[in-house]
């Protein structure tokens, strides 16, 4: 009914950042190199360790010093909730450092109490796109266990650091980007170029290992914290009513989904054991690996969402394809796609919430949402961005519909509500704010920052609860 189409009280309404892609100031204050440093064309493209490209990351839109005034404006729009990464190297620059650097830890110290202040509630993930090139150069990255032991010592001294300050953590953003983009999800490099399977879920094991870990050492450091995965949800719609076109669409939810079984049921499921026989995968594991996951699973399921995928077997259809954040798919006949091929499908999260709560049955926290687009800057320094306003309340729409269906949702951070670096294309020309940054893909701007017409819109949506829309 309608009565029960209502956002909760305390609904975490805010928006959504990664460090890499805004904060700038790569090498200050000690910090070290992470991915996103040796990344100039974004997470899908291969690294550059010699760095001669021009890389837009490591100025980001110098969120690094201008976070004050950024944080005033997320609380003039009224946020309750900020979504960011603790940069893994301004904490331990190499990744495995004895000791944490001070200054590193300090900086979000001042961040998250500028966030109080407003009673803005900080929600942290821990890992976002950017583990330490040390840890790639000298372990392999993911693939070795010695990382595990590394990432549960960063996550420990964050806990403890800021215990008294962040109750909601995420263990990895996205951890399906590993399958898509190795590199950055895991610091996988490949000597031949091509994905090695073995290697991929080896990493995911030690990844789940390590977010298993993480949440047992939260829950003992802050016993109110609620820890989650994340994950880049990707449902896929069979093309036809085809029963070919239908497995193909469950296999390929698979892929997503057996993330987010691990780390909410733990344990691994049977359809990927038979996967791994099949393809002769053999993932090593060690003693307590299977208890300690089946024990430590997540108290939410945060994710992402921002377009729907379509799966078809008729070969006829490869030809038609379009492009996504993390891999292209079959056109879907019944969407607009972005100005970057990303089919638009708000309906789509109404069908992500209920698959994912009836699946795991435990609140959901849409962490990401959004429309990358071009803006414009009028002559009277407005920005008309109704095409964003369009987008979010049809998403917002369709959120509040699934709480009408009985989905519990904690929160939703929309993803870049400053403009901000893009991760699969490294462009600052794609933005997602409320906020313009005058930067441009070339790095070239004042940096100024500037409300867009969404800004009004949002505010008016957090004020009324998501009664106005
Ligand atoms: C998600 C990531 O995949 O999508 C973000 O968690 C990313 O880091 C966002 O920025 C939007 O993608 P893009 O490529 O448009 O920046």
């Amino acid at each position: 009914s309608s009565q029960t189409r209502k956002f909760p009280d305390g609904f975490l309404w805010g928006g959504a950042v990664a460090a890499n892609q805004l904060e700038g100031a790569y090498q200050e204050d000690g910090k070290g190199l992470s991915t996103a440093d040796v990344s100039p064309n974004g997470i899908m493209s291969p690294p550059d360790f010699s760095m001669t490209q021009f890389n837009l990351y490591h100025e980001g839109i110098d969120f690094y010093h201008k976070y004050k005034e950024d944080i005033a404006l997320f609380a003039e729009m009224g946020f309750k909730a900020f979504r960011f990464s603790i940069a893994w190297t301004r904490i331990f620059p190499n990744g495995d450092d004895q000791e944490p650097n001070e200054k590193g830890l300090q900086f979000y110290d001042d961040m998250i109490d500028e966030l109080r202040r407003y009673n803005i509630e900080p929600v942290v993930t821990i890992s976002h796109y950017e583990m330490p090139v040390g840890l790639v150069k000298n372990y392999g990255g993911w693939k070795n266990r010695q990382v595990v032991h590394f990432y549960e010592n960063f996550a420990r001294t964050i806990f403890t650091r800021y215990k008294d300050k962040v109750r909601f953590w995420m263990t990895f953003n996205e951890i399906n980007v590993l399958l898509h983009a190795p590199f950055t999800g895991g610091g996988l490099l490949f000597e031949d170029g091509q994905k090695n399977e073995q290697d991929i879920y080896q990493a995911a094991h030690h990844q789940f290992v390590a977010s298993a870990l993480a949440v047992k050492a939260g829950h003992e450091i802050i016993p109110v914290s609620q820890i989650g995965c994340m994950i880049a949800s990707m449902i896929t719609y069979p093309y036809s009513s085809r029963p070919d076109d239908m497995f193909a669409a469950l296999t390929q939810d698979r892929k997503t989904l057996f993330f987010s079984d691990v780390q909410s049921r733990g344990y691994y499921p049977t359809y990927m054991s038979n996967y791994f026989l099949e393809n002769n995968i053999d993932i090593k594991m060690e003693n307590g690996d299977l208890e300690l996951l089946q024990e430590n699973t997540v108290d939410y399921i945060g994710f992402s969402y921002y377009m729907s995928f379509v799966a078809s077997t008729a070969p006829e259809h490869e030809a038609a394809r379009t492009a996504g954040n993390l891999f292209e798919g079959v056109k879907n006949p019944y969407l607009q796609a972005s100005e970057w091929g990303w089919q638009i499908d708000p309906k789509g999260l109404r069908t992500v919430c209920n698959q994912l709560y009836d699946r795991y049955q435990k609140p959901l926290f849409i962490v990401e949402n959004g429309l990358g687009a071009v803006d414009k800057v009028e002559v009277d320094g407005s920005i008309n961005d109704d095409y964003r306003i369009e987008y979010l309340r049809e998403h917002i729409k369709e959120m509040k519909n699934a709480i009408g269906d009985g989905v519990e949702i904690m929160g939703y951070t929309s993803w870049g509500p400053i403009d901000l670096v893009s991760a699969s294309t490294a462009e600052l020309k794609k933005r997602y704010g409320f906020i313009y940054v005058d930067r441009d893909s070339q790095g070239q701007g004042s940096n100024k920052r500037i409300k867009k017409k969404s800004f009004d819109w949002y505010k008016q949506i957090i004020a009324t609860n998501g009664d106005d829309l």
